[in-house]
């Protein structure tokens, strides 16, 4: 089994070549007819990131990555003086998840309502004004306006009924009403969005933005004469950010019958095919499958495994992370794990050894797609810019659990870079980790979009 998962999970130059070509033919798609390829290419209608002159009170909501975050911060304007900032978060019940959308928005509302309730010490509301949002609601949006968008569909194991279809800006703001809180949301950004902002305002050479964590997700800044989706609207000049939603690509990608089984699996069967095969949410099921069937088959563990190895999701990525730091030479730390997350009362330190080599080819397979995807975006920009994108310092701003916490995945997403790229054009692409920037990219971005804007100037 483990030798016939390596060889469909690998990922050989001239695959992840084909990745990210038809990750940027697919892009191309996106962005000439809406539905005309895999990826939303959702347009967000940020046409210009903050400067580092905006000042006053701003809030943040994040919401679709592991915790719920609210956030507020008091800007000084002038080459980006951040006066001070505070956050809280905390994780989404699974029933709220799966509950109705009245259930999540009150808990969204009542979250923020006790967060403004211990406003204080050096953040002051302008006189006259509400307090505004940024509102970061990571799930695929159709956007209306820089305030509005519909949501498309949940993703990410989300199920809260009644939600797709309508605007998500508007169910915010009537749970709000609810809870008698008296606040304006000015920007409703994706997380790739609000963190490609919060990473701009340290460094201009930030050009794109990737989320790898729960789920996954990439957005650009595109020219808008390279939209034709938005020519309609009448002569374009400058540039918007694209939400790519590339975790709906599929094409050439190299899957197994553990992949095929947990899709048609799961809540969304047919979708988010290069999420499920890449980001945090998923790695670890697909390990645990393989596993199962070693123990049913091949007798892995003998008859010492428990009924917790058929549970769905029970081996998570973290686990696996855990796994492969284990160095010791008896590999105890994967024997604690077997024993506590999937019930093997004994293992031997061959099946151990088997457990960490499965563990790694699923990650490999999932942290160099992710750099065939990143590659396929630059490659894009390449092309339309006359190499202006790879000809000089490209800045990639990166969040989410997964990139940040599991080493062995970033090395074989930048090791796929640099495959792709060659040695001296990957050098001038920097990847940063942009941690929890969307929270402040989102209030950066309702302080761009201001409603009292206008006052102000
Ligand atoms: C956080 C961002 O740091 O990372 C969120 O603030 C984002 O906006 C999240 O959704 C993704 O990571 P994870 O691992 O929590 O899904
Ligand atoms: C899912 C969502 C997308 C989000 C990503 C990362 O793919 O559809 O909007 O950006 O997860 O959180």
């Amino acid at each position: 089994i483990l030798d016939d998962l390596r060889l469909r999970c690998a990922t050989p130059l001239p695959l992840l070549r084909h990745v990210a070509d038809a990750m940027a033919a697919d892009m191309r798609a996106g962005l000439a007819v809406d539905g005309a390829g895999e990826l939303k290419m959702i347009p967000s209608y940020v046409y210009s990131l903050p400067t580092g002159d905006e000042t006053g009170l701003f809030y943040a909501l994040d919401l679709g990555g592991t915790n719920f975050r609210v956030l507020r911060v008091q800007l000084g304007g002038k080459d980006r003086r951040v006066i001070d900032s505070e956050s809280e978060q905390v994780s989404i019940p699974k029933e709220i998840m799966h509950g109705t959308t009245e259930e999540l928005f009150n808990f969204i509302a009542a979250r923020l309502s006790n967060f403004v309730a211990k406003e204080g010490g050096n953040f002051r509301l302008q006189k006259g004004r509400k307090r505004e949002i940024g509102f970061t609601f990571s799930f695929p949006v159709k956007q209306t306006s820089i305030d509005s968008g519909i949501l498309i569909k949940w993703t990410k194991g989300f199920a809260v009924s009644g939600t797709a279809g309508r605007d998500v800006v508007a169910c915010l703001n009537a749970a709000m009403e609810r809870q008698g809180l008296d606040m304006l949301v000015s920007a409703l950004v994706n997380d790739t969005v609000g963190t490609l902002a919060g990473a701009h305002y340290w460094d201009e050479d930030v050009m794109v933005a990737v989320i790898l964590g729960t789920g996954t997700n990439a957005c650009y800044i595109e020219k808008n004469d390279f939209i034709p989706k938005l020519l309609h609207l009448g002569p374009v000049t400058g540039n918007t950010i694209i939400n790519t939603e590339w975790g709906a690509f599929s094409d050439g990608l190299p899957l197994t019958e553990f992949d095929r089984d947990m899709d048609a699996e799961s809540i969304n069967p047919g979708e988010q095919i290069f999420e499920k095969t890449i980001s945090g949410m998923y790695l670890g099921e697909i390990v645990r499958r393989v596993l199962a069937k070693m123990a049913q088959e091949h007798d892995l563990f003998g008859h010492s495994f428990a009924d917790k190895l058929a549970q769905p999701f029970v081996l998570r990525t973290p686990h696996l992370c855990a796994m492969q730091q284990d160095r010791s030479n008896d590999l105890g730390e994967v024997e604690l794990i077997l024993r506590d997350v999937i019930g093997v009362k004994e293992s031997s330190l061959a099946e151990r050894r088997a457990i960490v080599d499965v563990s790694d080819c699923i990650v490999k397979r999932g942290g160099r797609l992710a750099g065939a995807g990143i590659a396929g975006i630059l490659q894009k920009m390449e092309s339309d810019s006359n190499g202006q994108v790879l000809g000089r310092r490209t800045a990639v701003a990166m969040d989410g659990g997964l990139y940040e916490n599991y080493p062995q995945y970033r090395s074989y997403m930048t090791e796929a870079m640099v495959e792709l790229f060659g040695p001296q054009d990957s050098e001038h692409v920097v990847v940063e980790h942009t941690k929890d920037g969307s929270g402040i990219g989102a209030a950066l971005l309702a302080a761009a979009n201001s409603k009292y804007a206008a006052q102000s100037s």
